[in-house]
């Protein structure tokens, strides 16, 4: 399993359920890592989707503790244990965790691999990813400069794998 997430510069993703950066070249990068493969999430973070609807041209698998939580077009898993059951057929490179904070973190140690898009800025937030950069267990393996976002904050795409 690999993992994708947008960053600032303290590893902030989110607030108030929403993402941190509009950065529509990150949305056309993460929509070419993960088409055609299996997306795992958390339920707030489907629920942060336009119309809390699945992402399209995906398998989209979503955590919840919810015993009655059924929405259309997803799989529903109650546990770590159980995500891991439903992609035990898949090409690990083909399962992406895709967030938020509380499914990174638990997912983390599954993952052999993180995209992560890094804008150089901070903003308010209540959600992290953990510090790779602070992590012996993760190193750089590339970087790509990405560019600037509609709002002109330079952005970069750095792939981290497992020491
Ligand atoms: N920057 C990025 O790349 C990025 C990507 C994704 C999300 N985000 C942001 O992250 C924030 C959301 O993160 P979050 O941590 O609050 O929510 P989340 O991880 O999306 O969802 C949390 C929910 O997942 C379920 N869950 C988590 N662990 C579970 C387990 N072991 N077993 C069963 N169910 C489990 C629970 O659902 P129930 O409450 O239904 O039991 C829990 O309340 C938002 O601000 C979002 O915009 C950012």
């Amino acid at each position: 399993m690999n993992a994708i997430v947008a960053v600032c510069e303290d590893w902030g993703i989110g607030h108030k359920g929403r993402l941190l950066v509009r950065n529509s070249e990150d949305m056309a990068h993460f929509v070419r890592h993960t088409r055609g493969a299996t997306v795992v999430m958390g339920r707030k973070t489907l629920e942060s989707f336009p119309g809390g609807k699945p992402l399209k041209g995906r398998r989209n698998i979503v955590l919840t503790r919810s015993r009655g939580y059924a929405p259309e077009g997803v799989e529903v898993a109650h546990s770590v244990d159980e995500v891991l059951e439903l992609c035990a057929g898949d090409d690990p490179e083909s399962v992406w965790c895709i967030g938020g904070a509380s499914v990174y973190e638990q997912l983390l140690p599954h993952c052999g691999r993180a995209i992560v898009t890094k804008h150089a800025c901070t903003r308010p937030a209540d959600s992290f990813f953990p510090n790779l950069d602070a992590d012996p267990a993760w190193h750089v393996e590339s970087v790509a400069e990405g560019g600037v976002t509609e709002e002109g904050i330079p952005y970069s795409f750095v792939t981290y794998v497992r020491a």
